[in-house]
């Protein structure tokens, strides 16, 4: 079963630097995280790159939709899923790829994205992570890539969390941990399921999630909650 971090970097290090850029990651790593989350998408040509929203506007100020750009065209803050892999391998970070895909590329994205860490990922790194909200994106990796482990995605865990985690063979729930309970959290550690939050930034809430059988903490800020759980 694959080792998570006690602490991930959302999107490299957001409270610190711009969102899912190299930078960002250079900076979560120099704050003492060992993983950050990082989300992927595809452009208009299928090359797929590190991109929360489906619009480029508020991250580069580019009024264009990602799916509608080929990657010659993007600006240079925004990194190929490829650079930020070699960033990875020379900072020695480990990585949750969210797949995050544009509206009906949930398949391709996540054939696209495996794909790309069979070729690309170092083998010193530890292994990578997948997340995603979208079932379809989730089985489609199984499908490709076995091998990757999965978290699915879930802001809030409902009554259907173990028959979809189950459809898509996750090895873990990755939630949000504002809306998580205690009650959750135990029936998703006990069924053997990995557990990980998003997007926490205070120490204490941290605490009490890992309190609550919680391993791994996504946060913008890795440092504070790294220093919150020492
Ligand atoms: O993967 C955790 C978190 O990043 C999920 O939400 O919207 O920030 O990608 P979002
Ligand atoms: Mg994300």
């Amino acid at each position: 079963m694959l080792q998570l971090p006690k602490v991930v970097g959302h999107r490299g290090a957001m409270a610190y630097a711009p969102e899912n850029t190299l930078d960002s990651f250079r900076e979560a790593h120099r704050r003492g995280a060992t993983w950050v989350e990082i989300d992927v998408k595809l452009t208009k040509d299928g090359v797929p790159i590190v991109m929360h929203d489906s619009s480029l506007k508020r991250t580069t100020g580019v009024d264009r939709l990602a799916s509608e750009m080929t990657a010659a065209e993007l600006p240079p803050s925004v990194p190929t899923f490829a650079q930020a892999i070699a960033c990875f391998g020379e900072l020695g970070l480990g990585c949750n790829v969210e797949i995050k895909p544009c509206e009906g590329r949930e398949a391709e994205t996540a054939r696209v994205t495996v794909a790309t860490l069979r070729d690309l990922w170092p083998a010193k790194l530890p292994a990578p992570l997948l997340s995603s909200f979208k079932d379809a994106s989730l089985a489609a990796a199984r499908d490709a890539a076995p091998e990757f482990a999965r978290a699915l995605l879930i802001d809030e865990v409902k009554d259907d969390w173990r028959a979809r985690a189950e459809a898509v063979s996750a090895d873990g729930i990755n939630t949000n941990g504002k809306r998580l309970t205690a009650v959750r959290a135990v029936e998703i550690r006990k069924a053997g399921y990995l557990l990980s939050v998003y997007t926490i930034n205070d120490g204490d809430v941290a605490r009490a999630l890992v309190g609550m059988g919680v391993q791994c903490v996504i946060s913008d800020a890795p440092d504070v909650i790294l220093a919150a759980l020492r």
